[in-house]
């Protein structure tokens, strides 16, 4: 797919307030600072469509940017933010947990991982939430760039695994790094693919 535009729309923390236009939409979400809104200026081509930042907690809101007039890309807070506090990660989870629950244009979540880690327990949690509220998900492992290609190789092995502890059959999965812009094709034909199986 050719990216002919990405032109952000709107920002708030209430799904209510979000795009009334009925297109697909796809949601970057995982733990902050996992490179959500530098994967979103990868694949728009775009050096600060998204803002992105070296500390976690950049993004607070939940973000709509329109993609060639007929889809949505959504940035989303991260969660697993330590520096909030508790009363402002229960208010923040709440309007995220909102706009998964609620947002009917919803097609498909992507969960960003990072791709040196070890599966983190937050986000076995949330793609089991996605699964109980029926939420299509695919798993996305970020900053590839960081690991030689053996260690990156072991690495999704074993995050396969874990995964296979918790579900039958692996999401459809991709490696990307914003950085070297690895990914961006094989991600923006997949999300082609789906818009053109709703038409
Ligand atoms: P929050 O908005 O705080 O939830 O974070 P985020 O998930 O949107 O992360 P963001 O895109 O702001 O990136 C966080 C940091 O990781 C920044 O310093 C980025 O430059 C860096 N980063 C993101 N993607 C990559 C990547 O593919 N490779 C490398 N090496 N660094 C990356
Ligand atoms: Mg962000």
């Amino acid at each position: 797919m050719h990216i002919k535009s990405a032109e952000f729309v709107i920002s708030n923390s209430e799904v209510a307030k979000c795009p009334k236009d009925i297109l697909p939409e796809y949601a970057f979400i995982g733990r902050s600072n996992v490179g959500k809104s530098s994967l979103i200026n990868m694949l728009t081509n775009r050096k600060s469509l998204a803002k992105t930042s070296g500390r976690p907690g950049k993004t607070q809101l939940i973000n709509h940017f329109i993609i060639n007039k007929n889809w949505f890309l959504v940035d989303l807070p991260g969660y697993g933010y330590a520096r909030v506090s508790k009363k402002e990660k229960k208010v923040f989870q709440k309007f995220i947990t909102n706009y998964f629950e609620k947002r009917k244009q919803l097609v498909l979540a992507f969960v960003l991982v990072d791709c040196r880690l070890e599966p983190q327990k937050i986000d076995r949690e949330f793609m089991y939430y996605l699964g109980e509220n029926s939420i299509p998900f695919s798993i996305i492992f970020t900053k590839a760039d960081k690991l030689k290609p053996s260690e990156l190789e072991e690495n999704i092995a074993h995050y396969k695994s874990v995964l296979l502890e918790d579900w039958e059959e692996l999401p459809q999965y991709f490696i990307t790094s914003s950085s070297k812009r690895i990914g961006q094709k094989e991600l923006l034909n997949y999300i082609n693919e789906i818009n053109k199986s709703l038409k």
